[in-house]
């Protein structure tokens, strides 16, 4: 019989401290700190998942909600929404808390698609298939199938992009954004 996991048994969360040398010029956690504990959370859980080495994929656009501070502690929460043959895609919500005041704010969320890969890891192999236990889960389910067929589409329509650039009236709704074209005179 094909193997079946939960979502649960692959919940993750990771906890981490804000310290000092994460931080930019601007005294703020750097964006790329926030990314990198991200795809770690990503990771911890899609292998759990499928039991094997993975790879990301892809990462989903990552909007910065709220900067982080340091002295916060941040959570990273990460459960597999979807699964598809050898792919997981696995959302993540960052939340940060002000260690003396206990509040806490959202700072970020995304999708990470993870990749399951042979021992080797040279091709990608099949994940367990997913048990789908409430509303939540099936929402999450069949809102990234959609996010999948859209994002299939945008790629498509990025492809043709050469040709609609050469388009007239894409030049002429140009005229109304804050550019010029001037092509180099060598
Ligand atoms: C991801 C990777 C393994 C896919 O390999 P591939 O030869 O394209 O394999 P396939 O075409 O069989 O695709 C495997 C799965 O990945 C999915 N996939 C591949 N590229 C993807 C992308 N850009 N976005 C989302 N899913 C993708 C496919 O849809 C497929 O899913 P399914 O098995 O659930 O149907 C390969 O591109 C790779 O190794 N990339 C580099 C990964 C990496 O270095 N990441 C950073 C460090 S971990």
């Amino acid at each position: 019989m094909e193997n079946y996991k939960t979502v649960s048994e692959s919940q993750t969360t990771m906890t981490e401290l804000m310290i000092p040398s994460y931080s930019n010029f601007g005294g703020k956690i750097h964006g790329g700190i926030i990314l990198s504990l991200m795809d770690k959370a990503a990771y911890a859980c899609a292998a759990k998942h499928a039991g094997t080495y993975c790879v990301t994929a892809s990462i989903d656009t990552v909007d910065f909600r709220a900067s982080v501070e340091v002295g916060e502690i941040i959570s990273l929460l990460a459960s597999i929404n979807y699964v598809g043959n050898s792919s997981m895609v696995v959302g993540i919500k960052v939340l940060a808390e002000k260690i003396k005041t206990r509040e806490i704010k959202h700072t970020n969320s995304s999708y990470f698609t993870m990749v399951a890969m042979d021992e080797q890891q040279h091709s990608p192999v099949q994940v367990p298939g997913l048990i789908l236990e409430d509303e939540v889960q099936i929402q999450r389910f069949v809102a990234a199938m959609r996010r999948k067929d859209l994002n299939q589409h945008y790629k498509e329509e990025s492809r043709q992009l050469k040709s609609i650039c050469q388009n007239g009236e894409i030049l002429d709704a140009l005229k109304k954004e804050r550019c010029l074209i001037h092509p180099k005179t060598t």
